[in-house]
């Protein structure tokens, strides 16, 4: 069967006000890049004749400029899940005028397999290569391509011309079955293959093929500063240690790795630190560090989601794509993630959180808890079940204003339950086997910059006779302060009466 080359203006015209369209990739990587242009063209269009125009965007995790950002400025997204990191989507979300629904990254495939979003009305698929019978080597994001695929009622595939070397070999498809039929996904080391390097799409649901020749327009990180660097030694000294002490297996375990400027330096950190072994990654993104780790053979193997490079590391891998092709495996999201597997290969998780509590109640999500950031992404489902669970940031930020720890966090991501260390600049709090007035007085002494640690000792002070020592009352003085004044440390816990 022939399936017909479209436009990207033919290609909007299959998607209506009120769809749910799914999106291909993953933290940029992989999603299209040429249709949902159109399709802002085509909402302002309409909204300029005074018709709605809005769709539910359902995707793997952040996207571009060409998905988030086009279509929020177009006003053209009712509903966002599970994870935005768009500075205009942002935006949005936060002015109220996009519903957004912050997900667990591992569960939102099963969730719309389970019915509990409708339909996929049209799901949009950057391939790289395609044959006409449907079979599919998607790019450098999988993200929840296999099931929007499977449930999607029509198919538009974005074909992408801008890799110039095939894709082929590197995607491992795969679906497991749904309750009560699910068995046990089996992965036992990060490498194990248990799926398909190609996707197979029903090519009667393919309404046509887009060309496009855009790159993932993924900016370098910032290079590491002094901060983030000690950050990055702290974490490595810290696992060096544990390795030293025998509190895990002399062979290493498999390293996930969080987003972000300090999640970038942690791993060159452990590229550079001499005891830290070669280890393999179980993650879901790896950035460009992995890649220079990889080159240096300090990085053995990596399973993850997507190659969230920059466009120039990219230009990179793709010049050396037979290097990593036995060392690089990309999987769905919800097995990336997947606690099952998280759980037995023993990962050492590290994430990155927005403010830390001294109870060691982490919030990776809401600024000063109202306003969202990015979303959890991945970050709780490699957590809660890692073998260690490392959660960093700088102790403080905008230069002193904040304190990243504070008495209580103002939103809750991760638990107490699931932040078994803490670390910044400053120090490492090990929390685990501590009571939560110990876990206090750890993270005080080890992880609050000096310009906060009075404030913290005299609200750990204020409190007694409690299992948890808070005063409700003054739990969000530091955050009140800043509110008020734009300084945390104008904090005065008497103007509570305490
Ligand atoms: N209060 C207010 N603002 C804060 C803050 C706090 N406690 N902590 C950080 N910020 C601000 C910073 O000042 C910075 O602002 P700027 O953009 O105006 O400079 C911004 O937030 C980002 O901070 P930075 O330290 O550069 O963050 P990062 O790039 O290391 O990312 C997260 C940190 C938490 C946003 C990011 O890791 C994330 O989205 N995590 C959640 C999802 C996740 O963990 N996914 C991985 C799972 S695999």
């Amino acid at each position: 069967m022939s399936i017909p080359f479209i436009t990207a203006e033919e290609a909007a015209s299959y998607i209506n006000n009120g769809d749910n369209v799914g999106f291909s990739g993953f933290t940029a990587s992989g999603t299209p890049k040429v249709v949902t242009v159109a399709l802002a063209k085509k909402a302002r269009e309409l909204h300029e004749k005074g018709e709605p125009f809005k769709i539910n965007l359902l995707t793997g995790a952040s996207t571009n400029d060409h998905v988030d950002g086009e279509l929020a400025r177009a006003n053209a997204v009712n509903l966002r899940i599970p994870y935005q990191g768009h500075k205009d989507a942002r935006n949005a979300v936060n002015r109220g005028q996009m519903n957004y629904v912050d997900a667990h990254l591992s569960h939102l495939s099963q969730d719309l397999r389970y019915g509990f979003y409708g339909d996929i009305d049209v799901a949009i698929i950057e391939a790289t290569e395609m044959s006409p019978n449907g079979e599919i080597i998607l790019g450098a994001g999988l993200g929840m391509t296999p099931t929007i695929a499977r449930m999607a009622k029509k198919v538009i595939i974005e074909y992408s011309s801008y890799y110039q070397t095939s894709f082929r070999g590197f995607h491992d498809n795969y679906i497991p079955l749904d309750p009560p039929h699910r068995r046990e996904i089996p992965i036992y080391r990060p490498s194990d293959r248990i799926g398909s390097t190609v996707l197979k799409i029903d090519p009667k649901k393919i309404v046509g093929v887009v060309p496009s020749n855009a790159s993932e327009s993924i900016h370098a990180f910032t290079a590491a500063d002094e901060v983030t660097q000690k950050i990055g030694d702290n974490v490595c000294r810290f696992l060096a240690s544990q390795l030293k002490d025998g509190k895990m297996p002399k062979e290493f375990l498999p390293i996930q790795s969080g987003v972000g400027n300090v999640a970038n330096a942690v791993l060159y950190g452990l590229g550079e630190n001499p005891e830290i072994p070669r280890f393999e990654m179980y993650t879901e993104v790896i950035q460009d560090a992995v890649m220079h780790l990889m080159e240096e053979g300090k990085c053995k193997f990596a399973s993850t989601c997507a190659l969230t490079f920059s466009d120039d590391a990219m230009l990179h891998f793709m010049d050396n794509i037979d290097f990593f092709r036995d060392k690089i495996l990309m999987r769905p999201g919800e097995i990336s993630n997947h606690p099952e597997i998280v759980r037995r290969l023993g990962l050492i998780a590290m994430n990155t959180a927005l403010e830390a509590d001294i109870f060691g109640n982490v919030n990776s999500t809401h600024v000063c808890g109202t306003k969202m950031m990015n979303g959890i992404g991945g970050s709780a489902d490699f957590s809660r079940n890692a073998y260690l669970s490392i959660f960093s940031c700088p102790s403080i930020q905008k230069g002193g204003k904040i304190s990243a720890i504070v008495p209580m966090a103002s939103h809750i991501d991760h638990s107490e339950h699931s932040v078994k260390i803490l670390v910044t600049e400053q120090g490492v709090a090990d929390l685990r086997g501590k009571s939560p007035i110990q876990r206090a007085e750890c993270i005080i002494e080890n992880c609050v910059h000096p310009m906060y640690k009075e404030l913290m000792w005299d609200y750990l002070k204020l409190s007694k006779g409690a299992h948890t020592p808070h005063t409700l009352r003054a739990a969000f003085a530091l955050h009140e302060a800043f509110a008020e004044t734009g300084d945390m440390l104008q904090a005065d816990f008497a103007k509570y009466g305490v």
